[in-house]
């Protein structure tokens, strides 16, 4: 009889508490996410230290790292590479990399050794299909209250677009605040979208409003105060 030996990975969810752990990292240790209490984080896995997407990546997201703090978040990398790699490779960048309009980049934020792939499996970064080596391109948006709020997974081929990290962060945040919902390729400071009406009152409420501008009762859109 044949044994199918699956590895076991497991998925976090959308809505679920962002799984819990300790590492080691280029900063020093962390207690994950309750170090990060408060404050938004973008938890993200990269397949392997010293490979040129990845260090395109990691460029990127330092130049921008200063954008992301100042909207409340803050960047953590991960991949199964051990300490003195991790710190060998940000090394490397600093000293010889140069890509589009950047060098001397200095990579700032935590990026965990996970050599044992504890975290990476605990966060479903290993997907077997694509490889069981390296961790696939995963984001992790996770919000002040340690919840996970969204997920994106990218093969190993495809470097993220960091714009729309940052769209996205910007996105749930805005919702959060507002009690509003984003349309298609929304970009800060355009009309947003209002929850349908739950019931016929609210319908003929929003047909009449001023504020509310309705394409039929369950299509209004409104704008933002402008912040
Ligand atoms: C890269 O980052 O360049 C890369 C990593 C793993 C597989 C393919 C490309």
């Amino acid at each position: 009889m044949e044994t199918n030996v699956q590895t076991i990975v497991s998925m976090p969810r959308i809505g679920e508490k962002a799984p819990e752990f300790q590492a080691v990292t280029t900063q020093g240790n962390i207690n994950f996410p309750n170090d990060y209490q408060g404050k938004w984080v973008i938890l993200f896995s990269h397949p392997a230290d010293f490979t040129p997407v990845c260090t395109t990546e990691f460029m990127t997201f330092a130049k921008m790292e200063k954008e992301f703090n100042d909207l409340n978040c803050n960047l953590v990398g991960l991949s199964v590479d051990g300490l003195y790699s991790h710190i060998a490779w940000l090394r490397t960048i600093k000293e010889k990399i140069q890509f589009r309009d950047m060098k001397n980049i200095e990579v700032q934020f935590p990026l965990i050794e996970d050599i044992t792939m504890e975290v990476a499996k605990k966060y479903g970064m290993i997907q077997p299909g694509e490889s069981s080596t390296k961790a696939v391109r995963a984001v992790f948006f996770i919000d002040p209250k340690g919840i996970i709020r969204a997920i994106i997974y990218y093969p190993l081929s495809l470097g993220r677009n960091f714009d729309e990290l940052k769209r996205a962060l910007i996105a749930m945040q805005t919702a959060d605040k507002y009690s509003i919902a984003t349309p298609a390729d929304w970009r800060p400071g355009e009309d947003v979208i209002v929850p349908p009406a739950g019931s016929c009152g609210t319908a003929k409420e929003r047909m009449e409003s001023d504020d509310v501008k309705c394409s039929d009762w369950f299509f209004c859109t409104k704008s933002l105060p402008m912040n």
